[in-house]
């Protein structure tokens, strides 16, 4: 059997090129290696408040994107949390076993919860969730960013924990893949990775932005006071564009050297822009088309749920025998 991989992205904000060249593009190509369920976590979203048409709008805009970057509905899962009810059902038995102090040390909860007026209970528990989603299809491998790193330590903890009180259940998921994607930093701040969250205009490049648009961010990325491309004194915003071109390109180090060595900026940010309108070109169009077909969306958004319900359902049946909760015998 192949082993599973689950991964799941938050429908609020938009999808980025660090997204993209960082994930999911190492999630097209792993599909024939591994059974992959790609979830977009809308119960994740409302831990803090989000305008429901938008929220509403952001799940299919996401689900047409992983198809249009190529996941492939006929060898992977897209499926969105809330119509598996088994993710909210886990979520429940697992904060019991949770101690409250594990979640009040999440540096996300913290970051998080100071932005907020009112803390919502939701925020607290978010990683319990989390770790639900995952332990709900006993995936073995779980792809994600630095910044869910603690997340997973703690679905580890809660696995374990739960396994200990009543005995064996959960697969202690890992945290990596054997390949890693690039890592994308900041247009205007290129010691910080590319974020949704930043605000800056001329931060990300998104995968739906216009070539006009991404022309102009790139053109105003920072760089530093050299004039040309230096690779012995290789600053981290020039570094970053040339990360950026070898994985829209796929040139190999020597090429890109070679083309770049002495270049001046301005001539460098040009055949930056070009590569990434390139390379987002195919995406975008095929967006165009499957974004316009909203029944098909929601075909394959069925499909992949009723795929996938009865694995969430084998799990929750276990834990409640574990646990003693009433199942018919
Ligand atoms: N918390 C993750 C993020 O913000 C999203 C997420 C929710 C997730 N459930 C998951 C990631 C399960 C991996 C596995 O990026």
């Amino acid at each position: 059997m192949k082993p599973r991989v689950f991964s799941g992205v938050q429908p609020s904000g938009s999808l980025h090129i660090g997204n993209y060249l960082g994930a999911l593009k190492n999630w097209v190509t792993i599909q024939d290696d591994y059974e992959c369920i790609y979830c977009i976590v809308d119960l994740h979203a409302i831990t803090v408040y989000q305008d429901p048409a938008e929220l509403r709008a952001g799940i299919e805009r996401l689900a047409a994107l992983f198809l249009a970057v190529g996941i492939d509905p006929a060898k992977s899962s897209i499926m969105v949390q809330s119509s598996v009810s088994g993710h909210a059902e886990l979520a429940w038995m697992l904060t019991c076993v949770t101690p409250v102090g594990w979640l009040e040390r999440m540096t996300q909860y913290k970051d998080k919860a100071a932005r907020q007026k009112t803390v919502g209970d939701g925020l607290l528990q978010y990683p319990v969730l989390m770790a639900a989603d995952i332990l709900l299809y006993q995936a073995q491998i779980v792809p994600v960013g630095e910044d869910q790193v603690q997340h997973l330590e703690l679905t580890r903890d809660i696995a374990q924990r739960f396994n200990s009180l009543y005995g064996e259940t959960f697969v202690v998921p890992e945290t990596k893949l054997p390949t890693v994607g690039a890592r994308i930093m900041g247009l205007d701040d290129p010691e910080t990775k590319m974020s949704k969250s930043a605000t800056g205009a001329y931060h990300a490049i998104y995968l739906l932005d216009p070539p006009e648009m991404i022309r102009k961010k790139i053109m105003r990325a920072k760089t530093d006071t050299q004039p040309a491309v230096d690779f012995d004194h290789l600053g981290p915003g020039v570094a970053n564009l040339l990360t950026i071109f070898q994985a829209f390109t796929e040139w190999p180090d020597e090429k890109v050297r070679r083309h770049f060595a002495g270049k001046r900026y301005g001539e460098t940010k040009k055949e930056v822009a070009e590569a990434v309108i390139a390379g987002l070109e195919p995406i975008q169009q095929r967006y165009r088309k499957i974004s316009a077909d909203r029944a098909y969306v929601a075909d394959v958004l069925d499909r992949c749920a009723a795929r996938i319900r009865p694995i969430a359902e084998e799990t929750v049946q276990l834990v409640k025998k574990r646990m003693g909760l009433y199942t018919r015998a």
